[in-house]
C-alpha cells in the first residue's frame, strides 16, 4: 500500500503536529517491528518539519546505540549519563536544549546542531528502551509544543 504523509505546507507548527500524529499512528499501527516504525517516524518528521537531524538511539545494556535517523552521519554509541541523550535516559524525562553549546557534556555529532530536544521512550514496564533525538541548526528552535507532541509520538512507539 502506498504510504504518504499529507500536511498543509502553510500550517503552523502545532497544527502540523496535530495533523501528523494520526497519520503516524495509522502508519505504524499494523507494523510490529520497532525499527521499521522508527525509520518511518524519522522520515515523516523530516518531511514535515525538515529538522536538521532526527533519530533514535536504542538502549543496549548500559549504552545507547544509533538506530534509524534522518540527517548527517552521527555517533553510533552514547554511554548512559553522557550527552543530552544519556541524561534524558537517566532523568527519564524530555530535555529541551535552547543552545547546545551551553549544555554541559553535550555531544556534538555535527557542528551544524545548535539546539536540541531529546525524549525518552519508556515501555509498559517503566523501562527506558530508546530516546528520540531531534536537532535543529537554529538556536532555541524547540518549545513546549515540541515536547508535548514528540512525547505523544514516542508514546505511540514505546
Ligand atoms: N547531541 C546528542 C548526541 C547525538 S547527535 O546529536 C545525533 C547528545 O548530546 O546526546
Amino acid at each position: 500500500m502506498a504510504e504518504e504523509i499529507i500536511i498543509e505546507a502553510t500550517a503552523g507548527k502545532e497544527a502540523k503536529y496535530q495533523l501528523l500524529l494520526p497519520q503516524i499512528e495509522a502508519l505504524i499501527t499494523d507494523e510490529p517491528n520497532l525499527i521499521a516504525n522508527m525509520a518511518n517516524i524519522a522520515a515523516a518528521l523530516k518531511e514535515v518539519f525538515n529538522f536538521f537531524w532526527i533519530g533514535f538511539y536504542l538502549v543496549e545494556e548500559d549504552t545507547l546505540v544509533l538506530g534509524p535517523f534522518q540527517g548527517p552521519v552521527a555517533c553510533t554509541r552514547i554511554n548512559q549519563g553522557k550527552g543530552v541523550c544519556g541524561m534524558a535516559w537517566i532523568d527519564r524525562r524530555a530535555i529541551l536544549v535552547p543552545n547546545v553549546d551551553e549544555f554541559p557534556g553535550h555531544i556534538a555529532c555535527s557542528s551544524g546542531s545548535k539546539s536540541e530536544i531529546v525524549v525518552p521512550g519508556i515501555n509498559s514496564d517503566g523501562k527506558v528502551i530508546f530516546v528520540l533525538d531531534v536537532d535543529s541548526d537554529k538556536l532555541d528552535d524547540f518549545d513546549e509544543n515540541d515536547r508535548i507532541y514528540l512525547e505523544k509520538v514516542v508514546e505511540l512507539l514505546a
